[in-house]
């Protein structure tokens, strides 16, 4: 991982950029295209949107007015909790290519692993969810298939009833919360592991005299470690921004190291009030 452009491989032979930018919470039309914009522009290829997010059609104007062919980018999105169920997830893809204006996606995700719709059984719903997605791949429409917020039962769950193993696990990841088990489930499964929300303590780390010390040595800012430490985790860092200048400092990360006792430090950080993953609950 020394640049921007390098990839992991996927199972299947299919690379994804090592660093994403995401688009949730940015509904604003304006805004989320200009994100997309100035992101390729600062070298990302590599876009996280869903469903749930509302800017499918932002995402996929900013992606035209890139000017970037379109095979160079590698676009995710995610399959909305009402969406589950094997018809649902094959009209929703649809109708997300049509948003996107594109004829193919590199990613699709189920977004969540229990859902209300679900009336309780969540196995079963997910395995046809899945399944859906596993007949989309095979038919060409979606170059890889992955899960998100799927922790160790639910990856137990899926793997156990597929044919396809999923190819990513999109959980979240920062110091305080570091899913050990689901991590390694994942990785035991030859998952790519993405991590959202890997800014989430910005705050408690900037008031941090050890961090403040580390920013110090490496003349990067917290933002940039965070990213460095989720890299040198090998998890793969989804992150957001609408300023130009925090899009391209978020991708500043690839010529520095974090030693690996500061990397200790920074793993046994722990927060309380950083919810852990909810599972369990449906939504
Ligand atoms: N699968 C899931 O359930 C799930 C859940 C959450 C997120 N995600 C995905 O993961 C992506 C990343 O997660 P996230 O949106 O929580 O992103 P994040 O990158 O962890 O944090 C984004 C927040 O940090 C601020 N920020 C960004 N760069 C900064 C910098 N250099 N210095 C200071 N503040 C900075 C942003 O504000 P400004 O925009 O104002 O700069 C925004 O408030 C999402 O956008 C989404 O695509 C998936």
């Amino acid at each position: 991982m020394k640049k921007l452009s390098d990839t992991f491989t996927l199972t299947n032979g299919y690379e994804i950029p090592v660093l994403g930018y995401g688009t949730w919470q940015v509904t604003n039309p304006e805004e989320c295209v200009e994100g997309v914009i100035n992101a390729v522009k600062s070298g990302y290829r590599h876009i996280d949107t869903a469903q749930m997010y509302g800017n499918e059609e932002y995402v996929g104007e900013g992606i035209r007015q890139s000017g970037i062919p379109r095979e160079e980018l590698f676009i995710t999105t995610k399959i909305n909790n009402i969406n589950h169920g094997y018809d649902a997830v094959r009209k929703s893809t649809d109708e997300s290519l049509e948003k996107l204006g594109l004829e193919y996606l590199d990613l699709v995700l189920i977004h969540w692993p229990v859902v209300k719709s679900a009336n309780g059984d969540w196995q079963q719903d997910d395995i046809d969810t899945w399944r859906a997605l596993e007949d989309l791949y095979e038919e060409g429409k979606l170059k890889a298939i992955g899960i998100s917020n799927f922790a160790v039962k639910h990856l137990e769950n899926i793997v156990d009833n597929c044919r396809i193993v999923p190819m990513v696990n999109q959980i979240k990841l920062f110091p305080g919360v570091l899913q050990e088990d689901t991590v390694a489930l994942s990785r035991k499964h030859n998952m790519v592991i993405e991590a959202y929300s890997p800014l989430a303590p910005i705050k408690e780390l900037s008031e941090d005299e050890k961090v403040q010390a580390m920013c110090e040595k490496y003349g990067k800012s917290v933002a940039q470690l965070l990213l460095r430490f989720s890299l040198q985790h090998e998890f793969l860092p989804l992150t957001k921004s609408v300023h130009e200048d925090r899009i391209k400092e978020n991708a500043d990360i690839f010529d520095f190291e974090i030693s690996a006792e500061d990397m200790s430090y920074l793993d046994s950080l722990s927060f309380e009030h950083f919810s852990k993953p909810e599972d369990d609950k449906a939504r």
